[in-house]
């Protein structure tokens, strides 16, 4: 196995991108990717989406946007797993440089969402869910959220406003971001305030819906300063998965996947949790961003909640979280949130982020999760010394 590293990265702001199509959106990342890295060649290209078929009416992915940015003829596919299908095409374009079956491969994620109206939105999404069970049933993503959530509030006594400052947090440090949807402050009122969408889920509970696309552009460490004077090798890149359906669950607020992709993690990259300078985490949910804190092991079960409240999820704090706004702030394109996470702890790796460095970051982790925790990918950055 060869060791990997970032050597280019590329985002469009997060927003409504009515004025675009798919592959134009697409293409604004990949070739500010390709561009960033100076690579003259591309072996192939793999495409992180959700819900192009359902959005977009467009499959096959891989073909049509290699074709349009000038990359006809190379390996092109696209990977789907729900929200994690950024960080899962990752892992693949990681697995064809590592296993030395190419030497620069292109990783996008792009996601069209918003030119449908908010329910066929929500109807998409919940097919991530067990058709038979949940989506039938009529439960979307926001309310299975609002399940664990209340699940959550109850085993653990906790009431709704001490999840604010998740919320409070990814909108300050989306006001760092350039590409970020919401670049404003909100207060503890506004949280306790906001409208209701699946009680106990709030609007600032929520990540919006939204257009979006990042890429990466990956070659062997050993020749990425070539491209790059700053490469960020990839330490550690892990996938694991639980059941779909939450009812199916042997530990309700365990989040299992993410416990166990974390750890192979961790175990690949020789490293502990407190050795982790900032945590780029899925917060779809505020509920998602307490369960994957004690999940990864920055807090014990019912406890996460608190890191929040003392402040150590802050710029500063003992563990930075959602650095550049989050998936709450920055905003969720479902498919291309993997990436953005990455391209941000790039940025941080870099000493790119601007107001919103973490000082001295050496070695970051992104977490991405498809559906209410059944795949999760973990992968653990570092600076290339
Ligand atoms: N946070 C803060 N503000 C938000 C927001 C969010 N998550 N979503 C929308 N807004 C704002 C909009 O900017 C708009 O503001 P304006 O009136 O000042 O222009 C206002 O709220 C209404 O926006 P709209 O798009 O009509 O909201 P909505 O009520 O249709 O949708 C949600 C809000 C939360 C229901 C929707 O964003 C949603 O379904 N989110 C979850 C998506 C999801 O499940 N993703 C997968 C996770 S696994």
């Amino acid at each position: 196995m060869r060791d990997v590293s970032i050597i280019g990265i590329g985002q469009t702001p997060v927003g409504e991108h009515w004025d675009k199509s798919l592959k134009e959106l697409a293409a604004e990342a990949i070739l500010g990717a390709i561009n960033d890295a100076q690579v003259e060649r591309v072996d192939a290209l793999y495409v992180g989406n959700m819900c192009s078929g359902t959005l977009n009416g467009q499959e096959h992915l891989g073909a049509l946007i290699s074709d349009w940015v000038g990359l006809r003829g190379v390996e092109a596919v696209k990977i789907e797993a729900a929200c994690g299908s950024g960080a899962a095409a990752l892992r693949l374009g990681y697995v064809a440089v590592a296993g030395e079956l190419a030497d620069f491969v292109v990783v996008a994620g792009v996601e069209k969402m918003t030119d449908r109206p908010g329910d066929q939105v929500t109807a998409a999404l919940a097919m991530a869910s067990d058709a038979d069970f949940e989506a039938q049933n009529g439960l979307s993503f926001v309310a299975l959220n609002a399940l664990l959530m209340r699940r959550y509030m109850h085993e653990y006594g906790v009431p709704h406003a001490d999840f604010a400052p998740f919320a409070i947090n990814a909108h300050k440090n989306a006001i760092g971001n350039p590409y970020a949807l919401f670049p404003h402050a909100v207060s503890a009122q506004d949280f306790c305030t906001a409208k209701m969408v699946a009680d106990p889920v709030n609007l600032l509970d929520s990540s919006p819906v939204c257009d979006g696309a990042a890429a990466v552009v990956l070659c062997p460490t050993a020749i990425a300063r070539r491209f790059n004077p700053q490469p960020v090798r990839i330490r550690a890149s892990a996938s694991a998965t639980d059941c779909i359906a939450v009812h199916d669950r042997r530990d309700l607020l365990g989040l299992e996947a993410a416990a166990l992709s974390a750890a192979k993690a961790y175990g690949h990259a020789q490293v502990m949790p407190e050795d982790i300078d900032l945590f780029e985490l899925h917060d779809a949910f505020t509920i998602m961003s307490v369960l994957s804190l004690e999940a990864c092991g920055f807090a014990e079960r019912g406890r996460g909640v608190r890191l929040g409240s003392d402040g150590d999820i802050a710029i500063g704090g003992r563990i930075p979280i959602t650095t550049m706004g989050g998936l709450k702030a920055r905003g969720h394109p479902v498919g291309a949130t993997g990436i953005y996470q990455v391209i941000e702890v790039v940025l941080q790796l870099r000493g790119q982020a601007g107001a919103n460095q973490v000082r001295d970051a050496r070695l970051g982790m992104a977490q991405n999760i498809g559906g209410s925790g059944a795949t999760v990918v973990t992968t653990i950055l570092e600076t290339v010394e």
